[in-house]
């Protein structure tokens, strides 16, 4: 199918071959034209939305003001949202790379009216930007509505219906179903009807074949979905209800890739201007050209759509790792390394070298992955490195699997392939590649069967079933209000939910003001108690474990709720925080950013924070730089931070300053960390960071740091762990009792390395003379076994039972068949009340005789109750029948008596 410049010709003339950041821009222009406000894309990492991982569509971000509980700062807004579909609701991984169109990572634009226009105006709007401002022509778009839905008792939305049939032909407007025409973000929360645009983009004569009516919705290639127009009206519950949402809202999302492949006239959106660089560089990388076949060409698409989702992900701070979001990024870099292994060649890294295209091309829309291209491209390549090493051993693997496939049937276990995929990160369908040249194939419900059990054991591990939320008040909520206090009392519930958590009943409290830190920033969430009075002397208490921040709602985790659930309304308690642990977590927190300023000022200003973890009881910092910290510059770092603590420098702390003078102080923000227009600024002398955590009032209070550990996470990427105040002191004080039994167990306090190294190399020399008595020994043994020979018939007995070790106990089997062309050895030793038997024959016995010491060991094994195996030339088994010793010498001698 061969789409000709020429049939848009006419129409398209002035917009064919418009550049993918003209096309951007035409759209920002249009919409700003109409008082939208530009936004900027949130990361594409979710960090505080336990429902998402990633953002699927332009909506992520805005959730919070469809549910009313954020108030927008614009009515009308605009944006370019960086999006991954490849888990949840919206997943697209197994279609890209097959066909032409479907990406992982896609950037979507969007205009959006918070409460303020609506269905007419939306629609309006998206069509005068298509064809007024693009020049798209009319009879190419087909348009759709909401057909309505009896499971959620929905009407039809005629209203669209409407708008749009005084806009288009009736012909052109079509009804949709559930699945395409009401969007949903997840199982739960906002979502509504939409209208979708689809453009018929087939040559003239096929659309005169069929009606392009038809096809919507098909998986057509040539007729494609490229806006989506969502009217959120309602938020969906956890029981499947729908409520009404206060305000009506528009969210609309166009596939930015795919109005580019339109409006520069190409097939797929793989040829547009957009991948076009980074084809090229694969192209030369392999030195196969995009379109010399099928296969190729799959694996070229697969390649250049993973990789742009790789690099913006790792951009956005998300790290490849074993788990969640970062599982996700490990299995698409597999994906796309072994499709470049079995179909382009590349046995190297070749991944970590497309990164610079990318960077280059959205240095002025996405400026993050310029500013962390070095260290995107290390992590990738050391990935990819990783990887590749697991490929071979996967390889190595198959073949045993292959070798050992001794039952002749022509099918592998699917459990064995499931082992290989879940240990060795090794694609079930590149094992089926293998397999099949071997003219072998997997069995595939056995393989299901393991992954279903892996899931499942994972699912009961960790899921977190959530429920509606019960509204108590509509009171504002003032979050969290525990810089200075640590209790505070009349508390309010506004809302609370129950969930299931490992199978366990937990709630979700949500109060108007609270002194609970919720989990974030690399500080962990607090947990303490809710008081409530009982009677007029008594307490009773509730004990919250944890508490984090959902969207922007602070949650604090209980197994209970209080008074049992009853009047909940007008009920006031106190909040009471563990103070001991939020004052050990604060220190190290403290700690943290001097040992963050310190690490800069010593080895320059690369370093920068790539993620933390703060608890009461250590702090983690994982920062960027490119090799090992020796031990002399970890002392002279915990040196520079424990000055700084003892200087006593005090908190300067601003709690809400605008960005830019936060910026102009110095303030160190985190890559990948969305910032509102005001920002918190933690200043202690120097050092200065944009932080949401809590800290110490003075830096004495830190009391001292004590470096624990210091490694590599990932390349370019190092970890430090350290322990600071208690921590430290139970920390040394450990070291020094350990010292205090060196010094027992040594009898001295005094020169202790000195002793100790005198005793390793005492010990050094001992276990010289033990190897050498040990070989003299064998020595001996083997000169008696030589001198008591049995011979019979030409054979050369050497049966007994040695008191040596079983590797000694093989030379002396090994030396005497090489010394003896007709030696028949079977040797004992006793270890642990077992008699493990060698059988050893000479070569020349084998060959002439046709014997086999594996068959011969299990014919006599059972005398000592034994099995085993081994070569033809030597075999070994063990039994615990010792007594049998003598029966088995016995019976030997009378094979070789009666030959
Ligand atoms: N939320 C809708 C989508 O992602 C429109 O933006 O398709």
């Amino acid at each position: 199918m061969n789409l000709s410049l020429n049939n848009f010709k006419f129409v398209f003339e002035y917009i064919v071959n418009m550049k993918s950041k003209e096309v951007r821009k035409r759209f920002f222009d249009f919409f700003a034209s109409k008082n939208h406000t530009f936004q900027k894309s949130s990361s594409i990492v979710i960090k505080d939305d336990p429902t998402l991982l990633f953002v699927n569509a332009g909506m992520n971000q805005f959730k919070n003001i469809f549910l009313d509980y954020e108030k927008p700062t614009f009515l009308r807004v605009m944006n370019s949202q960086k999006c991954l579909r490849v888990s949840g609701k919206h997943n697209d991984l197994e279609e890209v790379g097959h066909d032409t169109y479907h990406h992982t990572m896609f950037e979507m634009l969007g205009n959006w009216s918070f409460g303020d226009y609506f269905k007419k105006d939306a629609i309006h709007l998206a069509w005068d930007f298509l064809t007024k401002e693009l020049g798209v022509p009319k009879d190419r778009l087909y348009v759709s509505f909401f057909k309505g839905d009896d499971d959620d008792k929905l009407k039809a939305d005629d209203e669209t219906k409407i708008i749009w049939n005084k806009i288009v032909d009736a012909d052109k407007v079509v009804e949709g179903n559930k699945k395409d025409n009401f969007w949903e973000m997840g199982p739960i929360g906002p979502c509504g009807p939409s209208t979708e645009i689809h453009i018929d983009l087939r040559t003239d004569s096929e659309r005169e074949k069929i009606s392009g009516r038809d096809l919507i919705n098909q998986d057509h290639p040539q007729l494609i979905e490229i806006w989506n127009i969502v009217f959120i009206e309602f938020n969906r519950k956890e029981n499947g209800t729908l409520d009404l949402l206060p305000k009506k809202h528009v969210d609309t999302g166009m596939g930015f890739e795919r109005l580019c492949m339109l409006l520069q006239n190409k097939k797929s959106t793989y040829d547009t201007d957009i991948f076009s660089n980074l084809i090229a560089r694969i192209s030369s990388i392999s030195k196969i050209n995009y379109g010399s076949s099928k296969e190729h060409d799959v694996a070229i698409r697969v390649i250049v759509d993973h990789i742009r989702a790789i690099t913006f992900c790792i951009a956005d701070g998300q790290l490849p790792s074993n788990t969640g979001a970062g599982y996700v990024i490990r299995r698409i870099l597999r994906r796309a390394v072994r499709y470049g292994y079995t179909y382009l060649n590349l046995k190297n890294p070749f991944l970590y070298l497309l990164v610079s295209e990318i960077s280059t091309q959205f240095e002025d829309v996405f400026p993050e992955i310029k500013r962390e291209q070095e260290v995107i491209q290390n992590i990738i390549k050391e990935e990819e490195n990783s990887f590749l090493k697991t490929l071979g051993k996967g390889l190595a693997l198959i073949q045993k699997l292959i070798e050992n496939n001794s039952n002749n049937s022509s099918e592998i276990n699917g459990k064995r392939v499931f082992e290989l995929y879940d240990t060795y990160g090794f694609p079930p369908d590149l094992t089926a590649l293998i397999l099949k040249e071997k003219g072998l194939l997997y069995n595939q419900e056995e393989f299901k069967k393991s992954m279903l059990e892996q899931k499942n054991r994972s699912r009961t591990a960790s899921e977190v079933i959530v429920g509606d939320w019960v509204d108590l008040s509509t009171v504002g909520i003032e979050g969290f209000v525990g810089y200075d206090d640590t209790r505070i009392v009349n508390v309010s519930i506004v809302k609370y939910r129950k969930c299931q958590f490992k199978g366990d009943c937990q709630f979700h409290l949500v109060f108007n003001k609270t002194p609970f830190y919720p989990e974030g920033g690399g500080q962990v969430g607090d947990s303490g108690q809710i008081l409530l009075r009982a009677s007029k002397n008594n307490q009773k208490s509730i004990n919250i474990l944890d508490t984090k921040k959902e969207n922007n709602l602070i949650i604090h985790i209980t197994t209970d709720l209080p008074n049992k659930g009853k009047d909940l309304k007008d009920l006031l308690c106190t909040l009471q925080v563990d103070t001991q642990k939020r004052r050990l977590t604060s220190r190290n927190h403290s700690a943290t950013h001097l040992l963050h300023h310190v690490l800069r000022l010593m080895l320059g200003n690369h370093v920068e924070q790539k993620g933390s973890y703060v608890c009461a009881d250590y702090l983690r910092f994982d920062f960027s730089h490119f090799q090992k910290i020796d031990k002399n510059e970890i002392l002279k770092l915990e040196n520079k931070i424990n000055a700084f603590i003892v200087k006593g420098i005090a908190l300067q702390d601003f709690r809400s300053l605008p960005i830019a003078e936060a910026k102009d102080m110095g303030a160190l923000a985190l890559f990948g960390e969305k910032y509102g227009d005001n920002v918190r600024v933690v200043k202690f002398g120097d050092s200065v960071e944009l932080c949401g955590g809590t800290h110490v009032l003075n830096t004495s209070e830190i009391g001292f740091v004590k470096i624990k550990s210091e490694s590599s996470v990932a390349s370019g990427v190092r970890r430090i762990e350290a322990v600071s105040s208690a921590g430290a002191i139970q920390f040394a004080n450990a070291q020094m009792a350990t010292l205090e039994h060196v010094n027992t167990l040594l009898k001295s306090s005094v020169n202790v390395t000195g002793l100790v190294k005198k005793m390793l190399d005492e010990n050094k020399a001992l276990n010289e003379l033990a190897k050498e008595a040990k070989k003299h020994k064998s020595h001996l043994l083997l000169e008696s076994l030589i001198q008591k020979v049995d011979i019979v018939n030409n054979h050369r007995l050497f049966f007994d039972t040695l008191d040596v070790d079983v590797a000694s106990m093989k030379d002396i089997c090994f030396s005497l068949i090489n010394k003896y062309d007709n030696a028949v050895v079977a040797l004992v030793t006793i270890q642990n009340k077992k008699a493990i038997l060698n059988i050893a024959l000479s070569k020349k016995l084998l060959k002439t005789k046709e014997m086999d010491a594996s068959v011969i060991i299990n014919q006599v094994g059972p005398h000592i109750n034994a099995r085993g195996g081994g070569q033809s030339f030597f075999a070994v088994a063990s039994g615990d029948n010792i007594k049998g010793l003598e029966n088995l010498f016995l019976n030997l001698k009378e094979r070789f008596t009666n030959l």
